[in-house]
């Protein structure tokens, strides 16, 4: 005994005197740790310093060995309580599984999650209660088994569970879990175990192999499995009629020809009315003298056609800035000072709301060349080149009428005052009560939409997973900042998809077209992408998971290449990212849905498009209450590229 003592305390010595770092800490001493701070530990009487804990002749109750070293802790049954100590445990370099079943353990989860190698934790059959945070099990990639049953834990089941890569066996019964079902995509999961908690909503079809003893004891839970029919949302008015312009953009490349051929008609048909107007601004010019206003600018009269606006609007303006109605400027503007002049003036020039890009004139954009890009939802899009060399887009709106001229200035000087690498700021605008016209920056790298789905052969962009990853990231972090920056709208960006995501240099992606709902009306609501989500179709409702829901299916899009029907109002082309992605992870064909173009050339990201994929299905839950939260999702994508350093 005594000559087992002595080099014993002799190493305990030595790892007093030198700095902690230098050796490990022994197993003896990190299970000596852990069992003092259990309380009624008479069952570990064998813990004793005077032993080795793992050896062939002797082993500590408890402990699982392998080589000499600590694998397994089995503390079953043995009454025990006090604090369970993380530190101690993280220090069990071998340990793979961890039980302490049926002990008197309570107070919230400990941090069990910073053991990263777990394969196993069970924790059934204490007192452990509180809520569990949802991404408390998103680093613990190895788990296979998790048990947490016959404990008090009350809260949603953390989404973090649904995503373990490798989960075989859950069992959650006799908690006090509420709220919805998170999705769970394992295809290797074979056992779970829901019962007798206070889980509400439907089953998800992802679980549906398992039968109905897995999920009974939970009054409002409904689905085929257990025989209660789920309420249906009532399927309401606001569903959406098809858009004639989108109707136009099919998914294959083939029809996207087509839509660009439709686009470039649209533009020379364009420049020939822009020819048309100006010879009529010439002759106008000619004929006019200085007060005559055009008739429909100041009875914002109705005129479909944007560049006879254009040309007309500044004319008037250059010739007499304070005009716009002759009788009121002449009796009450006179002895007022030039600020409420300049208030007028804004009615018909550019109102500047972020001069970055330097300060331009309406006249600025009739004298550049202009170029249609294209008709999207919201009106018609054309890019201008003007006198100082800065290339503008000019959005041309339709449908932006919710808003008096003032509370329209408000909100637009909002949205100038963003700055972000992820954002796109709009420059100026110009009010009309039949439209108005947004400035922006010019982006030469065209939008993700084009990238994915347009001719990529002759455009010979390479876009590998690390590039896609890059993207999304960009995207995540942009939208990150719209939720700060416009936490007080009902929905941040609200017009999240592809082709509202620009390319910057090196495919930096830039959002834009976000903002926007406070400023539309009527169709123009419904053009809003956000508003093609599943909340807004079946219950005519957003928040800001709506803007988690269209992130996702820019993931899903990114991953499988392939143009996602929810961009369509009716099923006319398309693939349906949402539903093909979930059926193929449950049958484990997750390969095969990944666009060839990244998993050939990159098999070592294998793991990291995988999780992607998880993180893209939990941002498209039909549910937003089951929907990633968008901090989640970003810290989970964030993430990937910590660990995807391949
Ligand atoms: C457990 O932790 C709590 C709070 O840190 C402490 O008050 C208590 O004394 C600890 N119990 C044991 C047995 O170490
Ligand atoms: C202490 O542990 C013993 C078994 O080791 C158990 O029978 C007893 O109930 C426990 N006491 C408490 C207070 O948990
Ligand atoms: C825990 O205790 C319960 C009740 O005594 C028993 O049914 C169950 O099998 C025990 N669990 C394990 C893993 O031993
Ligand atoms: C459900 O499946 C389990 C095995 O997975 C089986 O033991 C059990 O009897 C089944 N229960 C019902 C109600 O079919
Ligand atoms: C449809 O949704 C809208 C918007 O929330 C709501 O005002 C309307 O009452 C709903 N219609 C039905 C039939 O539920």
């Amino acid at each position: 005994m005594a000559d087992r003592w002595f080099p014993m305390s002799f190493l305990h010595l030595l790892f007093l005197l030198l700095p902690p770092s230098v050796f490990p800490v022994p197993e003896y001493e990190s299970l000596l740790l852990l069992k003092k701070h259990f309380t009624n530990a008479s069952a570990l009487n064998s813990w004793d310093p005077g032993s080795a804990p793992c050896t062939e002749r002797t082993q500590w109750t408890g402990l699982l060995c392998y080589n000499g070293a600590v694998i397994g802790l089995g503390l079953k049954g043995m009454g025990l309580s006090g604090n369970i100590t993380v530190e101690a445990l993280a220090e069990l370099k071998g340990l793979r599984s961890f039980s302490v079943v049926n002990n008197s353990f309570q107070g919230d989860i400990p941090e069990l999650n910073r053991l990263v190698e777990l394969k196993a934790l069970y924790l059934s059959g204490n007192r452990f209660s509180g809520e569990i945070p949802p991404h408390y099990f998103s680093k613990m990639v190895w788990l296979k088994k998790v048990w947490l049953s016959d404990n008090q834990f009350t809260g949603s089941i953390p989404l973090s569970l649904g995503q373990l890569p490798h989960l075989v066996e859950l069992r959650l019964e006799n908690n006090q879990f509420s709220g919805h079902i998170p999705a769970f995509y394992r295809p290797t999961l074979d056992y779970i175990d829901l019962s007798n908690n206070e889980l509400t909503g439907e089953v998800p079809t992802s679980l549906s192999k398992f039968n109905s003893s897995s999920f009974e004891g939970n009054p409002g839970l409904c689905g085929k499995k257990l025989d209660v029919e789920c309420a249906k949302p009532v399927e309401n008015s606001t569903k959406l009629k098809t858009d004639p312009d989108e109707a136009v953009i099919k998914p294959n490349k083939k029809s996207f020809k087509k839509y660009l051929a439709a686009i470039i008609l649209l533009g020379v048909m364009l420049v020939a009315v822009l020819i048309l107007a100006a010879i009529r601004w010439m002759r106008n010019k000619k004929k006019d003298t200085n007060a005559q206003v055009p008739a429909h600018a100041a009875a914002g009269g109705s005129s479909d056609d944007p560049i006879e606006v254009q040309v007309m609007v500044p004319k008037v303006k250059e010739v007499e800035p304070s005009r716009k109605s002759n009788a009121s400027s002449s009796s009450s503007c006179r002895g007022s000072n030039t600020q409420k002049a300049r208030g007028s003036a804004a009615g018909v020039d550019l109102v500047m709301v972020n001069d970055e890009k330097g300060v331009f004139k309406l006249a600025d954009l009739m004298k550049g060349a202009a170029e249609v890009l294209g008709n999207g939802r919201l009106g018609l899009c054309y890019k201008v080149m003007v006198t100082n060399g800065v290339r503008l887009v000019v959005k041309k709106m339709k449908d932006m009428s919710a808003l008096g001229k003032d509370d329209f200035d408000r909100e637009v000087r909002r949205l100038g005052k963003l700055r972000h690498p992820n954002v796109l700021t709009p420059l100026a605008y110009h009010y009309r009560t039949e439209e108005k016209l947004f400035v922006y920056e010019y982006v030469p790298g065209g939008s993700l939409l084009y990238l994915l789905h347009g001719d990529r052969d002759s455009s010979n962009v390479e876009l590998d997973f690390p590039a896609r990853l890059k993207i999304v990231q960009g995207i995540a972090r942009g939208l990150d900042y719209l939720h700060m920056e416009l936490s007080s709208l009902e929905v941040p960006h609200g017009n999240l998809k592809s082709s509202n995501v620009l390319l910057g240099p090196d495919n930096h992606p830039i959002l834009s077209d976000y903002g926007y709902r406070p400023l539309v009306k009527g169709e123009g609501v419904k053009a809003l992408f956000a508003y093609k989500t599943p909340e807004a179709t079946q219950q005519g409702k957003v928040s800001p998971k709506s803007d988690v829901y269209c992130l996702g299916i820019i993931i899903l899009e990114i991953l499988t290449g392939k143009f996602p029907s929810q961009y369509l109002s009716h099923e006319e082309g398309g693939t349906d990212v949402v539903q093909w992605a979930e059926s193929a992870l449950s049958e484990r064909r997750q390969h095969e849905l990944l666009d060839p173009e990244i998993t050939d050339a990159q098999n070592s990201s294998l793991g990291n498009m995988e999780r992607l994929l998880h993180i893209g299905l939990l941002c498209t839950q039909t549910c937003p209450g089951t929907r990633l939260e968008l901090k989640t999702a970003i810290k989970m994508i964030d993430e990937l590229q910590v660990e995807g350093g391949q």
